[in-house]
Parts: C-alpha cells; sequence; structure tokens
C-alpha cells in the first residue's frame, strides 16, 4: 500500500492543515508526530526505502525501540503539508536501542525529522507506557492566546489550569488533568524535551512559555481537539483580561467539585485553591 493512501496520512494532513487554517502555523512554526499501529507499519512496507543512514536522535527512547512515526520535516511549513506531503513530512524507524532514527519514507528533498524530534519522541515515550500504547498523536503548535498570557499570568501549572478551566464550563472535562507549564528553556533539544516529557506523566498538555504549547492524544481528532479547545479558553481569558480584568461573576471551586460529579471525573483539589488568599502565585 502507498503511505499517501492510508487512512492515518490523510488524517494527519488533514489536521496540518486545520491547524494552518486557525493561524498556529506562521512559516515553519510547529510540528506533528504519529506513531504507527503494527499493523500500519506492515501494510506500508513496499513504499519504504532504506537508503538513509542511521542517525543520532539526541535523547534515548529505548521504550519505543522498531517503532515507526510520520513526522513534520525541519523548517517545513505546515501550509504545504497538504500540497507537497512527500517533501513536507517523512516516515522514520527508530533502532533497536531507541538512540537511532533513519528516514524510510518522504522528506523527498533531503530534508530531515523537525528539530523538536527529542520532545516529540520523549513524550511519546512516556505517554506510550502512561497510557499503555493507546496516545499515538503529539502535536506542538505556536498558539497565540496562550503564548500571550504566558507573558502575563505567573508560570505555574496551577495558575494556568485554572485560569483556563474558568472560561469555558467544558474545559475541566476535556483535560480534567490540568496543564503543565514549563518556563522559557532554548527549544530543539534534549534539555526541553525532557522537562516537557516529565509534565507528559500527568498531563495531556505542556505550555512552552514565550512560544507553544504541547497536546498529546489517542487520535487526531482528540488531540487537534485538545489543542482547538484549551486555546479557546485562552482566547476568552484574553478578552476578558483585555475588558479590564474584573470578574462580575465566574465558575467557583464549588462548582468545580459539581461538574466532577455531574461528569464523573476527578479535579484535582490542588487547582480549587481559594483565589483571595493570594494562592495565585503559589508552585
Ligand atoms: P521545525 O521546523 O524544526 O519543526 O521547528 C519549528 C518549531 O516550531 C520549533 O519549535
Ligand atoms: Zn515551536
Amino acid at each position: 500500500m502507498r503511505v499517501l493512501d492510508t487512512e492515518f496520512a490523510k488524517g494527519f494532513i488533514r489536521m496540518a492543515d486545520d491547524g494552518f487554517q486557525q493561524g498556529w502555523h506562521e512559516r515553519n512554526g510547529g510540528n506533528l508526530s504519529y506513531r504507527l499501529k503494527g499493523e500500519e507499519a506492515e501494510s506500508i512496507q513496499d513504499d519504504l526505502s532504506e537508503d538513509r543512514e542511521w542517525t543520532a536522535i539526541g535523547a534515548e527512547v529505548p521504550g519505543l525501540a522498531g517503532e515507526y512515526f510520520l513526522v513534520t520535516g525541519t523548517g517545513k511549513y505546515f501550509r504545504n503539508v497538504a500540497i507537497d506531503p512527500e517533501n513536507s513530512m517523512g516516515i522514520i524507524e527508530i533502532d533497536g536501542e531507541g538512540k537511532n532514527y533513519r528516514i524510510r519514507w518522504g522528506m523527498s528533498d533531503g530534508g530531515r525529522p523537525t528539530s523538536e524530534l527529542p520532545t516529540h519522541l520523549l513524550n511519546h515515550e512516556v505517554k506510550k507506557r502512561v497510557t499503555g500504547g493507546k496516545h499515538r498523536v503529539i502535536y506542538h503548535a505556536h498558539t497565540t492566546n496562550v503564548i500571550a498570557l504566558t507573558f502575563v499570568l505567573p508560570l505555574t501549572d496551577e495558575v494556568f489550569t485554572r485560569e483556563l478551566w474558568e472560561m469555558a464550563t467544558e474545559c475541566p472535562v476535556v483535560f480534567p488533568a490540568g496543564i503543565g507549564v514549563v518556563g522559557w528553556m532554548v527549544p530543539g533539544g534534549r534539555e526541553i524535551g525532557l522537562a516537557t516529557s516529565r509534565l507528559m506523566e500527568q498531563y495531556d498538555v505542556a505550555i512552552w512559555a514565550h512560544h507553544g504549547m504541547f497536546c498529546s492524544g489517542e487520535t487526531f481528532d482528540l488531540t487537534f481537539g485538545l489543542m482547538h479547545t484549551v486555546e479557546k479558553s485562552a482566547e476568552i481569558l484574553v478578552k476578558v483580561l483585555s475588558m479590564g480584568g474584573q470578574k462580575r461573576q465566574t465558575i467557583t471551586p464549588d462548582d468545580f467539585r459539581e461538574l466532577a460529579k455531574g461528569f464523573h471525573i476527578e479535579l484535582p483539589e490542588r487547582f480549587l485553591y481559594d483565589k483571595g488568599a493570594g494562592a495565585e502565585s503559589s508552585r
């Protein structure tokens, strides 16, 4: 089977295009990766090549030994994924030790996987373990409103989770575990990848201060929907802050507790702090 005829490639391309249309992918901003199912990797073997050499990942991911990923290329524009998929993305195989990858398809102009490959793979490794293999998609986007908030809110998991939950009733239902925050770091390497993947042990969303967001999920729809929900909530918060920031009424901690009962979800109490006690800057 040809790679571009598979459902996973079609879903990947549609998601990249949807993200571009949201305005989250200026120039080459953002990257996307998908961990193939065993049968998906099997089905495309005839379309793969062994011409490209093994290359160091820049991080160790033994939990992903032998896995195949579809991933966007470094310097490639999300704008072009649907127009020129074979050049904008590629399939990589991880070696038996989880130290090297090789390109098996795509990246046709000699390109390479995203510079955020260490973060993608470290996140995949954690998520594969903690979800029993369910999560397959890692998505990084330059979401405008979330980035704006990282200049004005304290950079804590507690404040970002609580403020974004508060902006739309469905938010705690969509991301009940909360959101993690990584303070500003140099992107494109192992260090930021390790900091992000530590947060992915408990959250499906990690914000990079002054940069963007990472989301993890089972499917393209769920992962895109998660990114979209968090960013929409951030947009509402930006509007509230822009209107003077004073709320006449809001969703209270007890409202959240009632919501949790109604929707049969668990909302960690550490996000339901009393705002009057100066708790907003706690960590
Ligand atoms: P790449 O073009 O290497 O994917 O980098 C884009 C980006 O968003 C870096 O954080
Ligand atoms: Zn980025």
